[in-house]
């Protein structure tokens, strides 16, 4: 079998491959030792961290749907003191990049987060915009151009890492969002997060989610997420990491060609536990299939 090169470069950072976890979806990685050598992922992205712990939302939290799923986790972590003490001692004993989701109320909440990181060893951030602004009345920072822009210029002034903006798709366009991201001095872009959804226990006669809605996420976002995708890497110049229902190898190569840089792998991971490994084997095999040597000859070919 010829080796094929499945290295990437995002916003100058060299990945051994492009394939990485979706952030909430791995925790820091502990929880899938047993399935997953880490060292064969391109990239951990871990559980998003806030400030100060926080507790998440009531249960149940979780529902299963046609084609994916809902979640109202609500964010739940134990914030970035330990954080920075226990799960990045643990990821760095292994050969793979660490990529840090970064979740806050206020804009201030975000920079705290990512002033304390500016010491840790970390490779790059992701900022989750998808968190409702306290200050702002509850409104999604991610919703907003302006807010997107600002919030963005704030963490990238004290960030020391290259800083990724992960983007919503409860948008009428995703277009302005992401060049609001870029001209904030964002270094790469992520889409999408989860779509708000809902699911109705009709026995019951009431939402199965204690929270009402919650994020969809799974195979059935998957024709929206590469939608965005191909609109984002048609107008920006930055990297993008494509994510959104990808299941198998040949999922992420159409997020490839429609012009991502990264792939991330989320909701696959509850349904098989090893569909990091089987993407990254999948990309592999469909490279040598066509004779593609490096990545960069298929992306964004469309
Ligand atoms: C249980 C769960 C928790 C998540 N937690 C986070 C999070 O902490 N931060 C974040 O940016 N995205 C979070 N996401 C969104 C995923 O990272 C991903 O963007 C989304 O699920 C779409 O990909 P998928 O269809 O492959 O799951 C979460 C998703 C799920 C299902």
């Amino acid at each position: 079998m010829t080796k094929v090169n499945m290295k990437v470069n995002i916003a100058g950072v060299e990945l051994k491959n492009p394939v990485m976890t979706a952030s909430g979806t791995f925790g820091s990685g502990r929880e899938y030792g047993e399935y997953v050598d880490l060292n064969q992922l391109g990239a951990v992205v871990v559980k998003g961290v806030a400030n100060e712990p926080w507790k998440g939302n009531p249960s149940p939290r979780i529902a299963e749907t046609y084609g994916g799923m809902l979640n109202s986790v609500g964010l739940q972590n134990p914030g970035v003191d330990e954080f920075i003490e226990k799960d990045i001692p643990f990821l760095r004993q292994y050969n793979t990049k660490i990529i840090v989701n970064i979740a806050g109320r206020t804009i201030e909440d975000y920079c705290e987060v990512v002033k304390k990181l500016g010491d840790a060893d970390v490779d790059l951030l992701e900022l989750n915009i998808s968190c409702p602004n306290v200050k702002a009345g509850g409104v999604c920072f991610g919703t907003d151009p302006f807010m997107v822009e600002e919030v963005t210029k704030a963490v990238k002034k004290v960030a020391k890492q290259p800083l990724i903006v992960k983007l919503t798709p409860n948008v009428t366009d995703i277009v302005p969002i992401a060049k609001a991201a870029v001209a904030g001095g964002a270094d790469g872009i992520s889409l999408i997060n989860t779509l708000l959804g809902m699911a109705i226990d009709i026995h019951k006669r009431k939402p199965i989610l204690a929270n009402v809605m919650g994020g969809f996420s799974g195979p059935a976002i998957k024709p929206v997420a590469l939608r965005m995708v191909y609109q984002v890497a048609n107008a920006v110049d930055v990297p993008i990491i494509g994510m959104g229902g990808i299941m198998t190898g040949e999922d992420a190569v159409e997020f490839i060609l429609a012009g991502a840089s990264g792939v991330a792998v989320g909701t696959a991971n509850f349904i098989n536990p090893r569909a990091t490994i089987d993407v990254i084997e999948g990309i592999q095999g469909y490279m040598e299939q066509y004779s593609i040597k490096d990545l960069k000859e298929i992306r964004g070919s469309l």
